[in-house]
């Protein structure tokens, strides 16, 4: 796989990772309705592409976007050490259409948006929340170097636990 510094794109003979544009997020919006039940405003999708751009990636495939990763930046209490004031990257939702899963687009926009939020945002840990029945997402953010760090009873609307995960950036080199 290469990756442009320059240009942040990644392309490999499947898919291309790229930074995601204005012009994206109605896909965006209509994966995220398709995949997930977490859901949000339209307008939230348009800030989160405004304030942190540069950590909003979609994945391409035969020019169709697939795949997208969004991410925000917050300062405040470390994960890791509740001493500690940080700032950190927040993957706020990822998710890739089911008949392009398993291929490692997921894993490619998440170590796309992890090296945005380090290199470029400053961020020193990375977290996010995720449903304690995803195995394939726990799977594949352990993968990344991602820990179980609480769980957060009746998280979700339908009284589903989160478990809070996190990856400490300055710890783990990103490849
Ligand atoms: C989670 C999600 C983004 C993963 O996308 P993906 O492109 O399939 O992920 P990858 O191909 O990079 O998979 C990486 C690893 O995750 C794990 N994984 C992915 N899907 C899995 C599954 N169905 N069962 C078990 N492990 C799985 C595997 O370890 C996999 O590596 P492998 O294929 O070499 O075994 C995708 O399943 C998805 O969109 N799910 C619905 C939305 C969602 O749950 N988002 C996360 C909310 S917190």
């Amino acid at each position: 796989m290469e990756q442009q510094a320059e240009t942040r794109v990644v392309h490999s003979p499947e898919y291309i990772i790229r930074r995601a544009e204005k012009q994206d997020i109605p896909a965006v919006i209509r994966i995220n309705r398709l995949t997930l039940p977490e859901n949000y405003p339209e307008w939230f999708f348009y800030e989160h592409l405004e304030k942190w751009g540069e950590a909003f990636y979609v994945a391409v495939v035969g020019g169709e976007v697939v795949g997208y990763v969004m991410s925000r930046v917050e300062h405040g209490i470390s994960v890791f050490n509740s001493f500690k004031l940080v700032r950190k990257g927040h993957i706020v939702s990822i998710a890739v259409l089911p008949e392009h899963r398993r291929k490692g687009i997921g894993t490619a926009l998440m170590k796309a948006a992890l090296k945005s939020l380090s290199e470029i945002y400053g961020c020193d840990e990375v977290y996010l929340e995720v449903r304690v029945s995803n195995t394939p997402a726990i799977r594949m953010y352990e993968k990344l170097g991602f820990k179980k760090v609480k769980i957060v009873p009746m998280y979700y609307l339908d009284g589903e636990d989160a478990y809070i995960m996190a990856v400490n950036l300055r710890e783990k080199a990103q490849d």
